[in-house]
């Protein structure tokens, strides 16, 4: 910040792993930053200086000085927080229903919340990935209608997606470009002028809110799209009995060819989800349907593949490690320990999930049977089954498991031979 600037006052929505992050590097980089969250042990944990979101490297430190200097503080009060803020940024989820319809429940309690605090001159940007056109049609609409201002001349409106990778965000934001786009050219303006100074990017203006709205979801839709395709080789792969992993890298040294990696499912509050901001808006049939289905059967396959191994699957004990959708992070939704579950009761089996970021009450209280480590609880397991590879099964003695017939490696991240020598057949994804 330069001699005689005022400091600008930062309000971030929705302390989660996104919002805690970029609320910690907005601060460390000259704002006064405040939080808000409607979970009030997120609140006390940030305002003693500590960070409740585990796994993020230098977020820790981050949040440990923004307090000490006391350029970053949290309250649940949104409304009074966004009342006394220059720029205001959103990072709330909003997810999909069972059906697969837009569920915009914490977004517009947030959002009622901003519009009711909304005060003259104000930057808000939204950085939750959204359908196209919410920014402005429905959001903004919002803010208008509750706050009696302008969008665009007594406020100004933006949206700027989130591209970062949790465990990983703080150095993803200097290697990505942040898109940047604006109801008008005022609210581009000063959006950008934001990021500028905040996190120290290369920023891409785009023409409008919808054109960098679309960007996010056009992105994680080609991830779904390409991994479905890696999920159909892989299927080819097995028939053929050719390893999908030697095939995927060989191809790959063609600069054309950027084919992603096989697994038992996509999950997570980012894949599985945006397609449907395309699919349920004017997308009816096509390539994203096609793809959503593909992925989401894999888990039955797998299944199918472990039960025939097996000879069926009744009172056979299960073991599947990890719940969180992917590796070392915290985040269930939509994981496809969910699906795996389903199809091993189907089979009557006897299912138990293990997951080092979760404590043995959180897994129970999913209604999930946790896996306690015992010898005698080790010795009774059938099949293991891989869905989320945390860094700690790296060290995991699978000699333990002493009566376990398989173990189906759905992220394709162990070495045959290593499970082999302890008498455990082995079974990946295409290998
Ligand atoms: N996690 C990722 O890897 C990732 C990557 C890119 C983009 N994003 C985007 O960021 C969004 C947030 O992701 P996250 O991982 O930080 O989610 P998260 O679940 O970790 O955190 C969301 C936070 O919002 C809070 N919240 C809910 N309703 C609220 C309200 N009305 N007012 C204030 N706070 C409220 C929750 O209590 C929670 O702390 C996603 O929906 C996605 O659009 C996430």
């Amino acid at each position: 910040m330069k001699k005689g600037q005022k400091r600008q006052t930062v309000v971030v929505v929705g302390l989660g792993k996104i919002g805690l992050t970029m609320a910690a590097i907005y601060a460390s980089n000259g704002f006064h930053v405040i939080g808000t969250d409607v979970n009030p042990a997120v609140i006390e944990s940030v305002n003693s200086g500590k960070s409740h979101v585990k796994n993020e490297p230098g977020l820790d430190e981050l949040v440990e000085k923004g307090h000490q200097t006391q350029q970053l503080s949290a309250t649940l009060d949104t409304k009074v927080a966004v009342s006394k803020a220059d720029i205001v940024v959103v990072v709330v989820p909003v997810l999909v229903y069972e059906d697969n319809d837009v569920d915009y429940t914490y977004m517009d309690a947030a959002v009622d919340q901003i519009a009711a605090g909304l005060t003259k001159n104000t930057t808000v940007i939204f950085e939750t990935t959204l359908p196209t056109g919410d920014t402005r049609d429905r959001f903004g609409a919002k803010l208008e209608a509750v706050s009696g201002l302008i969008a665009g001349t007594d406020f100004f409106l933006a949206y700027s997606p989130e591209r970062v990778y949790s465990n990983k965000i703080l150095s993803d934001l200097k290697k990505y470009p942040k898109i940047v786009g604006g109801i008008n050219q005022s609210s581009l303006e000063r959006a950008s002028a934001f990021y500028k100074q905040s996190i120290q990017a290369d920023i891409i203006e785009v023409e409008s809110t919808e054109t960098a709205e679309f960007a996010k979801v056009a992105e994680c839709v080609y991830r779904d799209v390409n991994i479905a395709l890696a999920n159909e080789l892989a299927v080819y792969a097995s028939e053929k009995k050719v390893n999908i992993l030697e095939v995927i890298q060989a191809s790959n040294t063609q600069p054309y060819s950027h084919i992603h990696s096989p697994g038992i499912g996509v999950g997570g509050h980012c894949i599985p989800i945006y397609p449907y901001f395309f699919m349920k808006r004017g997308l009816p049939e096509g390539l994203a349907h096609l793809a959503r289905k593909v992925n989401d059967g894999m888990s039955i396959y797998s299944i199918k593949e472990i039960d025939d191994y097996m000879d069926g699957l009744k009172d056979k004990r299960v073991l599947i490690l990890g719940l969180s959708y992917r590796e070392n992070v915290k985040e269930e939704t939509k994981s496809t320990t969910w699906l795996l579950v389903d199809q091993l009761k189907q089979k009557q089996a006897k299912v138990f999930v293990h997951d080092p970021m979760f404590t043995n009450i959180e897994i129970k209280n999913r209604s999930l049977t946790p896996f306690i480590f015992t010898e005698d609880e080790t010795k009774k397991i059938d099949v293991i089954i891989v869905q989320a590879f945390h860094d700690e099964y790296k060290n995991l003695e699978f000699s333990s498991f002493s009566n376990c017939k398989l173990l189906f490696d759905g992220r394709n991240a162990l070495e045959q031979h290593e499970i082999k020598k302890h008498g455990i057949a082995y079974k990946g994804l295409g290998l």
